[in-house]
């Protein structure tokens, strides 16, 4: 690929738990290897239902024990986020299938990509919906985060010039 400068979108199915995540991982880990100037890093929901709000307090207060801020403020997907970013990135098979549904092109659906594919250890393939779920859920959310946001990076070093 070779490219000046990637641009990824993280997506879930609400915007408040597990992209917001994967922004503030992805993010600290570019600034750590010095590519912030390269790699710039967003977050969107499939669904609506949470437009206008900071992500959740129980996903901010897991997140801030391990030193993230989590900013985002949540989003719905927009038919244009498939031209603006390299990469389209869905935290599950059903956040994959919503995303294939509203690709307006084929050059928008080969950017569809699953958060776990890049991952090394493969332990899951997708980063499970931790709305419902107790403390242990959020914690699962950022440990999957993390060891698959080392792959995407280095994922990103091979696609930069
Ligand atoms: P997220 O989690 O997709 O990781 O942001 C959810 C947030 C909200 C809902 C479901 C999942 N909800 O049903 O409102």
């Amino acid at each position: 690929m070779n490219q000046e400068k990637m641009r990824l979108l993280f997506v879930c199915l609400g915007n408040i738990c597990r992209s917001p995540s994967a922004e503030a991982v992805m993010k600290k880990k570019i600034r750590d290897a010095g590519l912030a100037d390269r790699i710039e890093v967003d977050s969107a929901g499939i669904a609506n239902y949470h437009e206008g709000e900071r992500a959740d307090p129980r996903m901010r207060a897991h997140a801030a024990r391990r030193g993230y801020c989590l900013e985002s403020i949540s989003r719905p997907m927009r038919p244009w986020d498939f031209r603006a970013f390299d990469l389209i990135i869905g935290m599950d098979d059903r956040n994959i299938d919503d995303l294939k549904r509203i690709a307006p092109d084929v050059d928008s659906e080969k950017k569809i990509c699953r958060m776990m594919d890049f991952s090394r250890d493969k332990l899951y393939d997708y980063v499970p919906d931790p709305y419902y779920s107790g403390a242990e859920g959020f914690e699962l959310v950022l440990d999957l985060l993390e060891e698959a946001c080392d792959g995407l990076l280095a994922y990103c070093r091979k696609s930069l010039k």
